[in-house]
């Protein structure tokens, strides 16, 4: 079986940079160069300090402080890192469509289109094209098209891997694989190329966590497992509303029903709603494919996983308003958290947009602190959503680097994403400082609900009455 001695990865993103990083911890004797259009971002992985590469993931510096400069390169010589390779990786972003045909739901491909394109045009030599980024299904049959009609008499073979990683233990994830899911032609050197990707993996992975499946296989299963994860916090979420009815508690209830080892214990967190870059944008896909073919009933099966979200992350921002006297105009929330979970800066579809959002609406004035966020992320995601115009976000919302400064003189904390640091903050000095009544808002569930009464606090927790 051929060997590669070189890699190229486009896309220097939460799935290349990490992906990338690992590869090349675990295969020493292969150079992998990830190259970027974003220069900024390139500069960003290659700084002096390790504490600002542009992505946060627990063990991530450690890997780059290792291999970087050994056989980990990063550079926006997009051209020159596709011409030394003999497996590409795509791994650019694939976001919702904006605008024309199937705004809103469908992926964008114009990216991944370029990637072709430019692989197209630069390659000299034989390439494995791997699609790493989430694609509809049939696009490697897209890609190959443009390959084929547009390359310089070179052969590609394209394979789907897609990335199952989940940001928060992106190296853990990496490291451990549950499974790592290679789909390609059912030819001789489709079978040759899926071996040779296969090989990379099998240096730190049990080859029996490797499946090869054919593309399309391959494609679809990477949109189902999503909407399968996606479906469950949903599915419990909607039971969170039920039990703040009825007094039963939905942690208990996610207890007893994940004992039973057919349905399990994972994923059944009922929280303020789930957020990220992949869970919406991939069930969105599926539900404008399946739209495409005719299958109406299996699009509304998928869309009701969205709609149950929604209704979850604004149930949260209704329940605050109602509870502090059904007017939150001029009155201080402090938000703790703004990333769509703990242990990543990535806040793509965060719940905490989505109910700052609201808030704002009713004219709140919101005081955020993030350990990981920035201000400029936290205005640039507010202003994304076009809700007024950037001048009064910046004056209705603040953004601070100390809880205890967040929560002086507020009228209500608000929990909106599960750090582990809030769970040992100094509560009673927070409620000392709030204004009283002081509400406690917990969309994470991480506090216990007895100990803040018992300081003094009004406490309200999803799922819990
Ligand atoms: P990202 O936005 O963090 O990174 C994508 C990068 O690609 C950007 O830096 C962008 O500048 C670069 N890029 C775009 N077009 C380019 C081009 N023509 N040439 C060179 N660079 C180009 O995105 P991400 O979160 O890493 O996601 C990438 C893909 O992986 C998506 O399809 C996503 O659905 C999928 N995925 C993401 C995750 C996740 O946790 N973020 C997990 C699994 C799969
Ligand atoms: C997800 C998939 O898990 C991963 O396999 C895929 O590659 C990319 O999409 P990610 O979005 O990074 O990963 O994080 P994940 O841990 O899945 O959490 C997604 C959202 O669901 C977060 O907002 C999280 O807080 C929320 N969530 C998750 C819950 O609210 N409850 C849970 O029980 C689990």
């Amino acid at each position: 079986m051929r060997k590669v001695n070189q890699i190229c990865c486009i896309g220097a993103g939460y799935v290349g940079g990490p992906t990338m990083a690992v590869i090349a911890k675990q295969c020493p004797e292969i150079k992998v160069n990830v190259v970027d259009i974003n220069q900024k971002r390139i500069d960003q992985w290659n700084g002096e300090n390790l504490d600002e590469l542009p992505i946060y993931e627990p063990g991530l510096k450690e890997i780059i402080g290792e291999t970087r400069g050994r056989n980990l390169f990063f550079s926006s010589d997009v051209d020159t890192a596709i011409d030394n390779a003999e497996l590409i990786f795509i791994s650019v972003n694939t976001p919702t469509k904006t605008y024309g045909k199937g705004k809103g739901q469908a992926s964008d491909l114009k990216y991944i289109e370029l990637c072709a394109r430019n692989i197209a045009k630069v390659a000299k030599s034989d390439k494995i094209v791997v699609e790493k980024s989430t694609l509809p299904v049939r696009t490697a049959e897209a890609i190959k098209s443009i390959l084929d009609n547009t390359g310089n008499d070179v052969n590609f073979e394209i394979l789907s891997n897609p990335e199952f990683l989940a940001e928060g233990t992106a190296v853990e994830d990496l490291l451990s694989a549950d499974r790592v899911l290679i789909g390609g032609a059912e030819t001789e050197s489709g079978r040759e190329a899926r071996n040779i990707l296969s090989w990379v993996y099998e240096h730190w992975l049990p080859k029996e966590r490797i499946l090869q499946t054919n593309v399309w296989s391959s494609e679809l299963s990477k949109l189902v497992a999503n909407a399968f994860l996606a479906q469950r916090v949903s599915s419990i979420n909607s039971i969170s509303a039920l039990c703040e009815k009825t007094d039963a508690n939905i942690a208990e209830v996610s207890r007893a029903i994940g004992f039973d080892s057919r349905i399990g214990p994972k994923f059944l967190s009922s929280s303020v709603g789930f957020g990220g870059s992949c869970f919406q944008k991939d069930i969105l896909n599926l539900v404008y494919i399946a739209k495409s073919f005719g299958l109406n009933e299996v699009a509304d099966y998928w869309e009701q996983v969205i709609i149950m979200n929604d209704y979850q992350k604004k149930r949260f921002a209704d329940n605050i308003v109602s509870t502090l006297y059904n007017t939150v105009s001029g009155k201080k929330i402090a938000f703790y958290g703004w990333a769509f979970k703990k242990d990543t800066n990535d806040t793509r579809e965060s719940a905490a947009i989505y109910v700052a959002d609201l808030l704002l609406d009713e004219q709140a004035e919101i005081t955020v602190y993030d350990p990981k966020v920035n201000a400029e992320t936290i205005y640039k995601d507010l202003d994304y959503l076009n809700s007024r115009d950037p001048e009064e976000n910046r004056k209705l919302l603040t953004v601070v680097s100390d809880p205890m400064e967040a929560a002086k003189d507020a009228h209500a904390v608000a929990i909106l994403t599960e750090w582990d640091e809030f769970k040992t903050l100094d509560w009673n000095s927070i409620y000392n400082d709030m204004l009283k009544p002081a509400f406690l808002f917990d969309g994470r569930r991480i506090l216990d609900k007895e100990h803040m009464e018992e300081i003094g606090f009004k406490f309200y927790k999803i799922g819990q009455s």
